[in-house]
């Protein structure tokens, strides 16, 4: 079976087809990403508006390239290409960028005759998890951080994933992003934050590591960016020209740190009280080198073990929805519709 896989629920457009020879056993034939993340570096976020306009610029590029890597084949030449189904991503996301790939996944489905399959981008920043790793077992505990999440779940099979604590505020991608604007880093600064820590020590600053004894699994990072702020005004730190600074390489190494030690210290609570000792992670923060080591370590303490996507596959994709789509239902074309606020 192949899925060609569509991506669209925020600033990358992502389209990817992926062959299913056996259960355990599967090729992606193209994954071509367009991101318009260079213009939300200007403004310093992304503003729904420029996401969708440029969702519309890159969708038929992006689909043409795809096609052309997995099968060389053009849109134009008219060929129906050797699919089975489209999966797309029906939310959660904004609504614009959302809408152009279900319309797109619509019109494709009429166009070659196949099904569609609608995906919940959160469960295919866990499942992409497959490709590659024959080994998961399930029950496993499914983390997902990224710029706009931070949630602990039980993925009890591929298509059940039951939440056990998310974010009450600022995600943990988005307290990188937040923090490093008041440090002047680029946007998103989640990777230039991770690169200076490396030069910088994690014990200089004491910052707080909000909610860990908390009893539950949910998260908060509004209190960490506020303590950064605090401790930059207090001592009048200004780096918007000071990028090469042992103070911003120590500060991005605490603040690095700090929201580590939760996510890690979160996971480990939920994997004792629920007795599970796989966890498979996803979601752009998973790139984050520290994080993974932190948690493969303590995970391995308690006798288990953590998967997580390649770094090409943490950030959001086409081929972690056609990944999930192999073990979503299809469905038909007037069946299906954009679901900004659906969560798992
Ligand atoms: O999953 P993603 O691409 O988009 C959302 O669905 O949100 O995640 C983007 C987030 C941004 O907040 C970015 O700063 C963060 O992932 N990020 C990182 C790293 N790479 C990306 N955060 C920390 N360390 C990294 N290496
Ligand atoms: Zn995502």
């Amino acid at each position: 079976m192949t899925i060609l896989g569509i991506e669209t629920s925020c600033d990358e457009t992502g389209i990817a087809i992926v062959k299913r020879s056996s259960p355990d056993s599967y090729t992606i034939l193209s994954n071509i990403v367009a991101s318009s993340l260079a213009f939300h570096a200007k403004t310093g976020g992304i503003i729904p508006e420029v996401a969708s306009r440029e969702q519309l610029k890159c969708i038929l590029p992006t689909l043409e390239k795809s096609l052309n890597e997995a099968f060389n084949i053009s849109l134009s030449n008219r060929i129906t290409p050797p699919i089975d189904a489209i999966a797309v991503t029906y939310g959660p996301g904004l609504i614009g960028p959302l809408l152009i790939g279900v319309e797109t996944a619509k019109t494709l489905s009429l166009l070659w005759n196949v099904p569609i399959i609608p995906v919940n981008h959160m469960h295919g920043h866990l499942l992409v998890n497959i490709i590659g790793n024959n080994d998961i077992t399930l029950p496993a505990i499914g983390l997902v951080v990224s710029g706009g999440h931070t949630d602990l779940t039980i993925i009890k099979n591929h298509n059940t994933i039951n939440v056990l604590g998310g974010k009450r505020d600022d995600a943990a991608g988005e307290a990188f992003d937040k923090i490093g604007r008041i440090l002047s880093l680029p946007y998103p600064a989640g990777p230039t934050i991770s690169q200076l820590a490396e030069k910088g020590d994690k014990n200089a600053f004491k910052l707080p590591r909000p909610m860990i004894n908390s009893g539950n699994l949910d998260f908060s990072f509004s209190g960490l960016k506020t303590a950064v702020l605090n401790l930059v005004k207090k001592n009048g730190w200004d780096f918007s020209h000071k990028k090469n600074d042992q103070t911003l390489f120590d500060l991005c190494a605490s603040v690095q740190s700090a929201i580590v030690d939760v996510i890690v210290s979160k996971t480990i609570q939920a994997c004792t009280s629920h007795s599970i000792n796989t966890v498979v992670m996803g979601g752009g923060v998973t790139a984050n080198k520290h994080l993974r080591n932190s948690l493969s370590d303590n995970i391995e303490k308690i006798g288990g073990k953590l998967f997580y996507p390649s770094p090409f596959l943490c950030t959001d994709n086409g081929t972690m929805i056609a990944a999930a789509g192999f073990f979503t239902k299809t469905t038909d074309w007037d069946k299906i519709n954009a679901n900004p606020q659906l969560y798992y």
